[in-house]
């Protein structure tokens, strides 16, 4: 049966991904030529359905990076100072770029001393600078070979290269296609590593780098492609909390001042990221920002309803996550009895969403690509947590037990986790000493499982073959061709491997 029949005819049975199985169909689709493309908004597109969840074990910058070279997205999380949050926004920005806007530049005037104390400072991991002059315009590049202690009495204008030897084009020769044209240029321009873009004042506009050109062109060989915004940064979102005064109503400065400093970064989308997003706080927050910010992508929840997704899709919300309860860590459904199984949540908040145009993003509970391909039938993303918590670019320190190697993976709503700042999201105040915090999560440990892209590529060929199975060449099709039927635990069995002793979960 197709999702409106199936569901109707279930109406009494809430169910989750291994309640159900997908019925194949005709296709003339290989499966690796399947299109993951997946959008959050008009503004917000992703080569792979994928976000890695906004969790303290789970998305910082490393993480960030790696989705989104893979072709999704990470959620960074809010549990640290805000300004740390948006620094971490800014490295995932700056990480390879085609063209590279405002780069750091070096005033004309300083000795190559002053140039050596600004990399200690700054910690920067590069030593190859323009120089301007007083007015701003590029009047030269001092190179790497210069950068050394032993000229540090040398002016930066006698060690620089000066503007007539200088490597520089006309940004509108370049901007239409900088890696194109980059790369044109490197292969022209043997022994050349910098390609500077200035517009016609003089002004410097931007930087290329022969290193990420060539990172870039090996990327595009690899099946994940980057997801990637219009000036070619990688893609990435940050988490807000609907943040509160003393008294309990919104403060609004606060959220402004957090939200517009990761729009000046460049943030991709923002999450108000909460247990129940079907709530005033969450809606007045997601209005606000709405206002604020009209082009940003938001994303909000979480909900398990129709009438919560249109809620939040009223207040301005693009996309909405669906999940209460589902997470390999979350205790929600034993401590509050509350939650709907994820199948059918994701049903009934499809709805919803047909109903207002908006996106939503099955939000836990994955442990197997064929869940996602079972989510992505009736969803545009999903978000995966405890899947991803073992990679390597996870936050958090290695720990060594019998020899075998874990991270921690903890629930936001976990006592350890609210205590370092996410209470809020579960309706809870840190610093409320009269009541115990009630933990809604539980802190555990997860196998170190690789590298993130080694996590991801055989999760993206899994549901790039059940797009084969159902012949969807896209995943808007995935979700028109699905029919589903019911299984029972017999069939369940049948579906695992069975009868044999495996030696190995390869193939
Ligand atoms: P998975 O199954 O991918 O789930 O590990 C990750 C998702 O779980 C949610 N989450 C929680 N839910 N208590 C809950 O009930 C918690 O402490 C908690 N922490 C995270 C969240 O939606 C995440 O993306």
């Amino acid at each position: 049966l197709g999702s409106d029949d199936f569901f109707t005819a279930q109406r009494d049975n809430a169910l989750t991904y291994d309640d159900v199985s997908l019925a194949t169909n005709y296709t003339d689709i290989l499966p690796r030529n399947a299109s993951l493309a997946t959008s959050l908004s008009d503004r917000l597109m992703l080569n792979l359905p994928i976000l890695s969840s906004d969790m303290d074990t789970v998305t910082e910058y490393q993480m960030a990076i790696h989705m989104a070279l893979c072709g999704g997205m990470g959620i960074i999380h809010y549990n640290m100072p805000y300004r740390e949050q948006v620094s971490q926004v800014t490295r995932v920005k700056y990480h390879i770029n085609g063209l590279l806007p405002n780069p750091i530049t070096i005033p004309i005037h300083l000795k190559i001393g002053d140039v050596l104390k600004l990399i200690a400072e700054k910690s920067y991991k590069f030593r190859t600078f323009p120089v301007v002059d007083e007015n701003g315009r590029l009047a030269g590049l001092l190179s790497s070979r210069v950068v050394k202690e032993r000229y540090s009495a040398l002016e930066v204008k006698d060690a620089m290269e000066p503007l007539d030897h200088v490597h520089a084009m006309n940004e509108k020769d370049v901007l239409h296609d900088p890696i194109r044209v980059a790369d044109k240029f490197f292969s022209e321009n043997i022994g050349i590593n910098k390609l500077l873009v200035v517009n016609s004042d003089g002004f410097l506009k931007g930087i290329v780098s022969l290193s990420d050109i060539e990172r870039i062109n090996a990327e595009s060989q690899s099946v994940l492609k980057p997801a990637r915004d219009s000036n070619f940064r990688l893609v990435v979102g940050a988490a807000i909390s609907a943040i509160r005064k003393p008294d309990g109503s919104l403060d609004h400065d606060a959220i402004a001042e957090h939200v517009g400093n990761l729009v000046a970064e460049k943030v991709d989308a923002v999450a108000v990221s909460t247990a129940h997003g079907h709530s005033a706080g969450v809606g007045e927050t997601v209005k606000f920002v709405r206002e604020q910010f009209p082009d940003l992508t938001i994303i909000a929840g979480n909900v398990t309803s129709a009438s919560g997704v249109e809620y939040l899709a009223d207040c301005g919300a693009n996309a909405i996550k669906i999940g209460q309860g589902p997470g390999s860590i979350c205790t929600t459904r034993i401590v509050a009895g509350v939650g709907v199984p994820q199948l059918t949540a994701l049903y009934v908040a499809a709805q919803g969403a047909k109903k207002k145009g908006v996106k939503i993003i099955a939000d836990g509970g994955i442990t197997k690509s064929g869940d996602m391909v079972k989510a992505l039938t009736l969803s545009d993303a999903v978000i995966l947590g405890g899947m991803l918590a073992g990679c390597r670019e996870a936050p958090g320190e290695l720990i060594e037990i019998n020899g075998k190697l874990y991270k921690q993976y903890r629930g936001m709503g976990s006592i350890s986790a609210m205590e370092k700042g996410s209470a809020s999201r579960y309706g809870q105040d840190k610093k409320d000493t009269t009541r115990k915090l009630t933990a809604e999560g539980i802190e555990g440990m997860k196998e170190v499982q690789g590298t993130v892209s080694e996590t991801l590529a055989p999760l993206a060929g899994g549901i790039q073959s059940g797009m084969g199975y159902l012949g969807a060449a896209t995943l808007p099709e995935l979700k028109s061709k699905a029919r589903y039927v019911r299984i029972s635990s017999a069939g369940m069995k049948e579906s695992a491997p069975h009868d044999v002793i495996e030696i190995s979960k390869r193939g």
